[in-house]
């Protein structure tokens, strides 16, 4: 397909955005893979030096291979040539396509001379991917044209799409955003816009079909609401306990989450930490700040890394392998968001905040077909933060009455198991802090 002409003004005013960031979040089969795919070779014709790169990402090698590049190759394929080794398109006589997924987010980083991003399927991306392409983009000064079916309400609704519909002035300044239904493209064959109409949930046919951004069906966490269960930070009370959970990884992201526990039980996300391809030294040091900030007692760490936590322990932090039982973490983690005793401090946790509205249980299709959906633990993504939500949510499940046996029985306990807060360091070392502390009747 070598000419293209568009097909609707919405599908034009896209392609001729000269906004920074172009969004066209729309139906499936609406035309926004083609859109993109004709937009980056308009940059390519005007950007024809050797020095010159494209980026072209897409949420997973499958969606890359399945759908992002045959179009693009379809394009192109008089123009250059792909590498599949490198995942780069060399452009004949000029610059490089780079194609890039989710699966290694940090990947373009340290791409040079960018000219150009299209982010096939973006509303799959983390939040993590999406600051490091647009990091990427604001260094560069090179455009980015996002086309996406909406998945859920995660950092592209939140940031771009309910922002441009309130009228937000920067948004509306910085992006253009077209919206639309499958039907819109008149390739689409109406009778199945239809169809489905009649068999489909409405709430699934509105996003699939309607282009329309609804809370992602099947989330783990799907009482968690971010209207609730997310509070301006505040000073917390004497005899706050803190405590932290750690995923490891180094493709997948190395994350720490700081959970505050109050007299009362009730738990507040006070921080996090989320970074990709560190060494275990810088995994020490990042713990190590957060245990300066606060009397952390127990990193509860993913247990799959032995050595990690030995290397944490000999640097004196006190961690201990996490019970990975999925299913009772998530449980447990349930309850305290629907009993109300979580909270997440506002503007310190914006990947956890992300990855509530991506976690989810596997739809159908992503089930083998022996396989029943309500026996599956979630999909194996965006799991990042929410692995340490649950560490921390299990290993301090029974915190509470442990702390008030251990008074009432006597039980010499040792300092580094039951902190204070910061500025009751000192009553703590004079041991008259349990005395004070009118929490145990
Ligand atoms: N302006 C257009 N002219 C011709 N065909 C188009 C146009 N826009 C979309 N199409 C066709 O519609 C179909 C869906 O396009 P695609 O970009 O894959 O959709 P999406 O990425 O939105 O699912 C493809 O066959 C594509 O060639
Ligand atoms: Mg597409």
């Amino acid at each position: 397909m070598r000419s293209f002409k568009a097909h609707s003004l919405k599908q034009s005013t896209a392609l001729f955005s000269q906004k920074k960031i172009t969004i066209a979040a729309t139906g499936v089969q609406w035309g926004k893979t083609i859109l993109g795919v004709v937009w980056l070779k308009m940059l390519m014709h005007q950007f024809n030096d050797p020095e010159d790169a494209f980026i072209v990402t897409s949420p997973t090698y499958k969606i890359l291979s399945q759908s992002t590049l045959p179009p693009f190759l379809r394009m192109n394929e008089d123009i250059g040539k792909y590498h599949g080794q490198e995942s780069s398109f060399q452009i004949r006589g000029g610059g490089k396509v780079w194609f890039r997924t989710n699966h290694d987010p940090d990947s373009v980083v340290g791409i040079t001379n960018v000219r150009g991003i299209l982010c096939d399927e973006a509303g799959k991306y983390s939040r993590y991917f999406w600051d490091n392409i647009q990091a990427r983009s604001s260094i560069c000064k090179a455009p980015v044209m996002i086309v996406t079916s909406p998945y859920s309400l995660n950092w592209l609704y939140k940031d771009f799409i309910k922002k441009w519909m309130a009228g937000d002035e920067h948004v509306h300044q910085i992006a253009n955003i077209v919206m639309a239904r499958s039907d819109e493209n008149p390739y689409f064959p109406k009778e199945e816009y239809e169809e489905r109409k009649l068999t489909m949930d409405p709430r699934r046919h509105n996003m699939i079909y309607g282009g329309k951004f609804e809370k992602a069906e099947g989330l783990v966490y799907s009482h968690f609401d971010e209207k609730i269960h997310v509070v301006e930070p505040f000073s917390l009370p004497h005899g706050t306990r803190y405590f932290a959970g750690v995923d490891w990884g180094y493709t997948d992201p190395f994350v720490i989450k700081v959970r505050a526990i109050t007299p009362d039980g009730t738990h507040y996300s006070i921080a996090e930490f989320y970074k990709t391809q560190l060494r275990s030294g810088k995994m020490v040091e990042a713990a190590a700040r957060f245990a300066s900030m606060w009397p952390i007692e127990t990193f509860f760490c993913d247990p799959s890394r032995p050595d990690y936590i030995s290397e944490f322990c000999a640097h004196g932090l006190t961690a201990v392998g996490a019970t990975n039982a999925i299913q009772m973490g998530i449980d447990r983690h349930h309850e305290l968001i629907i009993s109300d005793r979580y909270y997440v401090f506002a503007g310190t946790c914006r990947y956890t905040l992300d990855e509530y509205e991506m976690y989810h249980y596997p739809e159908e299709k992503e089930l083998n077909p022996n396989q029943d959906g309500k026996d599956e633990l979630p999909v194996d993504q965006a799991n990042h933060c929410m692995d340490c939500e649950r560490y921390v949510t299990y290993g301090t499940w029974d915190v509470v009455k442990r702390r008030k046996r251990d008074i009432i029985t006597g039980i010499k306990t040792n300092d580094a198991f039951f902190p204070a807060a910061p500025d009751d360091r000192k009553l703590l070392k004079e041991k008259k802090y349990w005395e004070k502390d009118g929490y145990f009747e």
